[in-house]
C-alpha cells in the first residue's frame, strides 16, 4: 500500500512538473544561420520556451540522430533536404506525428509526410542548379554553364565547387538527380569526369555558392534559391538551372523519437507549419518555396514553371539502403580519384 502510494506520488511528481517544466526544446537546424536564429528568437519570445539550437548540414544531422538513438538529446530536426529525413523515418529515429494543418500544405509536402508514415513533413522546396560569379566568368573569359554537359568543359578545370554528399543534402540531391537523369552508370562516369573540374568539395551545401559570391570559385552546384540572398549582399552572383533537367529538394521537418521535450517539440512543429512562421525564410533572404499554401511567395523564389524538372523519386532516393549505397559508391569511385 505505502509502496504503491509512494510510486504514485513519485509518478505524479515526475509527470506533472515534467509537463509544466517544458520550458526548452532542442532543435537541430539545417537551413542557414539567419533563419535558424530568427525562429529561435521569435519562438522563444512568443512562447517562453527556450530554444537550444545547433546548426548542422542534412547528412550530419542524420548522423547525429543515429549516434543519439539510444539516448536522444534532440527534439526536433528543422529543415535540410528531405532524403535524409526519409532515411531517419525508415530507421525509426523519428516519430509518427500527423499535424492537423497538413491539408494547408502543398501536395508535395503532404506526400513527403505520407511516404514517411507521417514521420516527417515538407516545409519548403527548391530546385538544384548552378551559381556563377558574373565578374569572374567575364574576367576569365568563360561562358555561363547552361547544362550538366557544359560543366565538363576543360575551361572550368578547378573552377567548380560542390559539397560532399555524405555531409550535405544539397550534394546528395545532385548525385540522386544525375542517377535519375542519366542512369547510374552514365551518372558515375559523368561525376568522375566532373571531378577533374572540381576545385573543392565542401562540407556544407551552401559553401560553394558563398565561395562563388566571394570570387573564390567561378561556378557552384547549388540550390538556386540560395543565389538571391548572396546577390542582395552585393555579390555578383547569378543562378541557372541545367537544360537537361534537374531535381528539387523537399526540405523537411521531423520530431525525434524519444524526444524529452515532446510537448514543446510539438508546439514548435505546429508553429513552424504556419504561414506566419514560414515567412521567416524569405525574411532572412532564403528563398525556398514555402510548404504552407497561405505563405506569401516572395518574388525571389524561383519560378518552378520555368524549370525543367525530372520526376524525382523521393521514396527511392530517401531509402536508407539507396542513400548509403550511392554515397559509399561516390566516395569510392569519385572522391578517391586523383584530379
Ligand atoms: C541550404 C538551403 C536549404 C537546404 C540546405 C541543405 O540551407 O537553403 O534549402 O535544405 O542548404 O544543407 P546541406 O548542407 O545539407 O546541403
Amino acid at each position: 500500500m505505502t509502496k504503491a502510494l509512494i510510486a504514485a506520488a513519485l509518478l505524479a511528481a515526475l509527470s506533472l512538473p515534467a509537463a509544466a517544466q517544458q520550458t526548452q526544446v532542442n532543435i537541430i537546424c539545417s537551413v542557414q544561420a539567419d533563419w535558424c536564429n530568427m525562429i529561435q528568437t521569435v519562438f522563444a519570445k512568443s512562447t517562453g520556451i527556450k530554444v537550444n539550437m545547433s546548426l548542422k548540414g542534412s547528412g550530419e544531422a542524420l548522423a547525429q540522430l543515429i549516434a543519439e538513438k539510444a539516448n536522444p538529446k534532440t527534439d526536433v530536426w528543422f529543415g535540410g533536404t528531405g532524403d535524409p529525413h526519409l532515411q531517419a523515418a525508415e530507421q525509426d529515429l523519428t516519430m509518427e506525428y500527423k499535424s492537423a494543418s497538413l491539408p494547408q500544405l502543398h501536395a508535395w509536402a503532404q506526400q513527403q509526410a505520407q511516404q514517411s508514415g507521417w514521420k516527417t513533413v515538407g516545409i519548403y522546396s527548391g530546385p538544384l542548379g548552378f551559381g556563377y560569379n558574373t565578374e569572374l566568368l567575364a574576367k576569365k573569359k568563360m561562358a555561363v554553364p547552361r547544362s550538366w554537359a557544359d560543366l565538363l568543359k576543360p575551361e572550368y578545370k578547378g573552377e567548380i565547387q560542390v559539397a560532399n554528399p555524405a555531409s550535405s543534402g544539397t550534394a546528395y540531391t545532385m548525385v540522386a538527380t544525375l542517377v535519375q537523369l542519366m542512369g547510374e552508370d552514365k551518372a558515375f562516369d559523368y561525376m568522375k569526369a566532373l571531378h577533374k573540374n572540381i576545385g573543392a568539395y565542401t562540407r556544407s551545401g551552401t559553401g560553394p555558392i558563398k565561395a562563388v559570391a566571394r570570387g573564390e570559385t567561378a561556378v557552384s552546384i547549388s540550390f538556386v534559391h540560395d543565389g538571391p540572398g548572396e546577390k542582395m549582399q552585393g555579390f555578383p552572383v547569378e543562378t541557372v538551372t541545367p537544360s537537361e533537367g534537374t531535381g528539387a529538394e523537399i526540405g523537411s521537418m521531423s520530431i525525434v523519437k524519444g524526444a524529452r521535450n515532446l510537448d514543446a517539440a510539438k508546439r514548435f512543429y505546429e508553429w513552424a507549419l504556419t504561414a506566419q512562421a514560414q515567412q521567416f525564410g524569405a525574411a532572412t533572404k532564403q528563398f525556398q518555396l514555402p510548404s504552407n499554401k497561405a505563405t506569401p511567395v516572395d518574388p525571389n523564389v524561383p519560378d518552378f514553371k520555368k524549370i525543367k524538372f525530372i520526376n524525382y523519386d523521393y521514396a527511392k532516393y530517401g531509402s536508407s539502403a539507396e542513400r548509403r549505397r550511392l554515397i559509399a559508391k561516390w566516395e569510392k569511385e569519385v572522391n578517391s580519384l586523383p584530379k
